[in-house]
């Protein structure tokens, strides 16, 4: 069992999430972050402090599409354990459909350290 960030967090990166993981599951890419499958300990209380509901646990339909990303990219994307300030477009992407398609990187972050 595992928690996966979804679609949401794509150029939103709120990075709210990664101060209360117990275990430092969360990796940094460009567009946005993943959870490592094989750390976390599915808490849950990670999903809560998005403040664009993409963390779901592995049981919600969304997930089917995005563990495999949160699994890939989880071994090759730098630990992410403090917060970021957001993006200064973070709030003007709240809601956008299609952000997979438009904005996904597979670049790690490059203002976190590797
Ligand atoms: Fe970390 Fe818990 Fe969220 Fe898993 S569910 S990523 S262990 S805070
Ligand atoms: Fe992304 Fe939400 Fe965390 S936008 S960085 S999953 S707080």
């Amino acid at each position: 069992m595992t928690f996966v960030v979804t679609e949401s967090c794509i150029r939103c990166k709120f990075t709210d999430c990664v101060q209360v993981c117990p275990v430092d599951c969360f990796y940094a890419g460009e567009a946005m972050l993943v959870i490592s499958p094989d750390k976390c300990i599915d808490c849950g209380a990670c999903a809560p402090e998005c403040p664009v509901d993409a963390i779901v646990p592995d049981t919600d339909a969304l997930a089917e599409r995005w563990l495999p990303i949160n699994a890939e990219y989880s071994g090759q994307w730098p630990g992410i354990r403090h917060k970021l300030p957001p993006g200064a477009q973070a709030e003007a992407h709240r809601d956008e459909a299609g952000k997979f398609e438009k904005y996904f990187s597979p670049l790690p972050d490059p203002s976190v350290p590797h």
